[in-house]
């Protein structure tokens, strides 16, 4: 298998453990899908895809559309489901990811952090606790061992987002549309359990980074000020903190107009996802320069880039569109290494199943995957794209 850097550009897709894994009960995200609280997730992930013991065939629909790398999480919750426990039988699960990944040729890139904690984590107070970072360390210790032949580690999945989640009536303002600055307290925190993470894992030679939420802020003439200090705790200090990582993970969506009086609404009439967000595909041309200049240069995989739509053409477009902006970003001399796509299938969108972001789809009752178009496309783009060295995907038929 090339060992990146030296290797090929990484082209694939993207998954999360809760998202896609079900059953995943130790979680505090299980626990609020199913509590009776006013406030709590109103869809719980309850089976999710069965990915847990279906992983297989989404990786091998990935391999055999021309796809070379797979992004998945391991679940904190699983590996340590009680403090004083490290489940062998789960570490040796995601051994089996990794391996399964490897044999069907995909570069397996690995999160240990992406959005759920364990239960004991959360009841602690989660990001929090005093000791949370000793915490997040320390289970990393525990994953090491199985992290033989994988090259390339996110520590944390989207910190900024994570902050944000940690800020007063998180959820219920997300809900109504807005977006809370992240919590400052929590944000260290996370840079402190980063950094720890880094040191143990770049001991054992692994390249090391995390994948920041971009969020593309568009300041209006007038509120560059405003829209600055805006993006400062939602997003820029997190890719400050990049700065002596190995790589820098982009994720990107959509964009925010800040006008004077903070963030605007999408223009009247714009095209709207099934997230609600604004369909805007140059949201990853922005993320990405943000993300290199704020970070000093860090190399750059997007590691997370897609669109929610039950029309598998507009899929196409939106991602045609995103890759035209990359290319640009490469152009410019930006060390952009490669692009991971959200999502592989699609998957419980944190609290419903109805944004489909998969490249893959699934049957709710028997979990038979289907491919959709878009997977074949943005396999043949990735073959065009190693042999002529440009993506050029609008030359590639939907
Ligand atoms: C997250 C994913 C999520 C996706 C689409 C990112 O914020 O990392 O877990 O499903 O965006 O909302």
């Amino acid at each position: 298998m090339p060992i990146h850097g030296s290797g090929p550009f990484l082209w694939g897709a993207s998954t999360a453990a809760h998202q896609t894994e079900g059953g995943n009960v130790n979680t505090d995200w299980w626990v609020n899908e199913n509590s009776a609280d006013p406030g709590h997730i109103t869809e719980p992930s309850n089976d999710a895809a069965d990915s847990y013991h279906r992983y297989k065939e989404e990786m091998a629909l990935l391999a055999s559309a021309g796809l070379n790398a797979y992004r998945f999480s391991v679940e904190w919750a699983r590996i340590q489901p009680e403090p004083g426990l490290v489940s062998r039988a789960q570490l040796d699960h995601y051994r089996r990811m990794i391996d399964a990944a490897r044999d069907l040729g995909l570069v397996p890139v690995v999160t240990l952090h992406h959005f759920t904690n364990p239960r004991w984590f959360a009841d602690r107070g989660a990001w929090r606790a005093p000791d949370a970072a000793a915490l997040f360390a320390n289970y990393v210790d525990m994953v090491m061992p199985i992290l033989d032949g994988v090259e390339l580690v996110c520590t944390i999945n989207e910190p900024n987002m994570a902050a944000i989640l940690a800020s007063e009536n998180a959820i219920e303002s997300l809900q109504a549309g807005m977006l809370p600055a992240g919590d400052q307290q929590v944000s260290h925190t996370l840079v402190d359990a980063h950094v720890a993470a880094r040191s143990i894992l770049r001991s054992a030679g692994k390249r090391v980074g995390w994948s920041v939420a971009g969020q593309a802020f568009q300041a209006e003439p007038g509120a560059e000020e405003i829209a600055k200090a805006y993006a400062y705790w939602r997003e820029d200090f997190f890719l400050d903190a990049a700065r002596d990582d190995d790589w820098l993970g982009v994720q990107a969506y959509t964009r925010t107009m800040i006008g004077p009086e903070g963030p605007r609404r999408a223009p009247v009439g714009a095209e709207r996802t099934l997230t609600g967000w604004e369909y805007y595909p140059a949201a990853l041309e922005h993320a990405v320069r943000n993300a290199w200049e704020r970070s000093g240069g860090a190399p750059i995989y997007v590691t997370e880039n897609g669109i929610a739509t039950t029309d598998d053409q507009r899929r196409i477009d939106y991602t045609t569109g995103a890759l035209e902006g990359l290319q640009r970003t490469i152009d410019d001399g930006i060390d952009v290494r490669g692009y991971l796509h959200w999502s592989a299938l699609d998957n419980y969108e944190w609290g419903s199943y109805e944004p489909t972001f998969g490249l893959i789809a699934f049957n709710k009752q028997t979990f038979e995957r289907t491919a959709k178009p878009s997977l074949a496309w943005l396999g043949a783009v990735a073959r065009d794209h190693a042999t002529r060295k440009t993506m050029a995907p609008a030359l590639i038929e939907g």
